[in-house]
């Protein structure tokens, strides 16, 4: 059989009306309430510094930057990026009083103006929605924004043979973007890799489905 072959226009990833006014309601409910707990472990997992400065890209509905917040001092800051307007409104609410926290209107899939300036650099459940060529582009945009020594953290879909995998993973991933498909078969390690990152560490979630990724950028610069 062919395989199929995904265009950028397949995508589900950026997330609009209904679904945008009512994102964090509708993971909390997708995951059976598991998602705030979840995400507080993963951004535990980042083990932010008080005064790391920290890129976030697609950053939605700032529920993970407000999460960040409480591990920075006035020094450590983080920046937002996302293209969403709905998103947009519900980040600058939530956030409002955060006088570190920024938000740029801005894609993350074209080449950035970001250089050598963040600790880290974290992209949640958006990498996968992009074709791979995009996807290339924003691991480039992350190794280029990064100091020497800083982290990548790619929370995400975990590599698994969705052919292979139980009915209920399989039925969930009829609803995701079709583009997850083409990801979750994809070594991003090795892309990440090739791109000079290393220090790789895995921390798994979701039954090992779900991981957060984290990979330096080389010191050694
Ligand atoms: C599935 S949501 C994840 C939001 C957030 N990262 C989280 O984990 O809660 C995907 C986000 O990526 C944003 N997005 C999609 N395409 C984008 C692009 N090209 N540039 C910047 N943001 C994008 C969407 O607007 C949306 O907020």
């Amino acid at each position: 059989m062919q395989p199929t072959v995904y265009k950028q226009s397949d995508s589900k990833v950026e997330v609009k009306g209904f679904e945008a006014r009512h994102y964090d309601l509708l993971m909390n409910t997708i995951t059976g309430g598991t998602y705030p707990f979840f995400i507080r472990r993963v951004i535990r997992e980042m083990n932010i510094q008080p005064q790391d400065e920290i890129l976030d890209f697609g950053c939605g509905s700032g529920r993970n930057v407000c999460l960040m917040t409480k591990y920075l001092s006035n020094q450590g800051r983080v920046l937002g990026l996302d293209i969403g307007q709905e998103m947009l409104e519900i980040f600058q609410e939530r956030c409002k009083n955060y006088s570190n926290v920024t938000f740029k209107k801005q894609r993350i899939d074209e080449p950035l103006q970001y250089e050598n300036e963040f600790d880290k650099v974290f992209i949640s459940f958006v990498l996968h929605g992009f074709v791979q060529e995009r996807r290339l582009q924003i691991i480039d945009n992350a190794w280029r924004a990064l100091r020497p020594g800083g982290k990548f953290f790619i929370l995400d879909y975990n590599e698994f043979d969705l052919e292979h995998s139980p009915f209920l993973v399989r039925l969930a991933f009829k609803a995701e973007c079709p583009l997850a498909n083409d990801f979750i078969a994809r070594d991003i390690k090795s892309v990440l890799r090739d791109h000079g990152f290393d220090e790789f560490h895995t921390y798994p979630h979701y039954l090992g489905y779900v991981r957060l990724l984290s990979a330096q950028k080389s010191s050694k610069l």
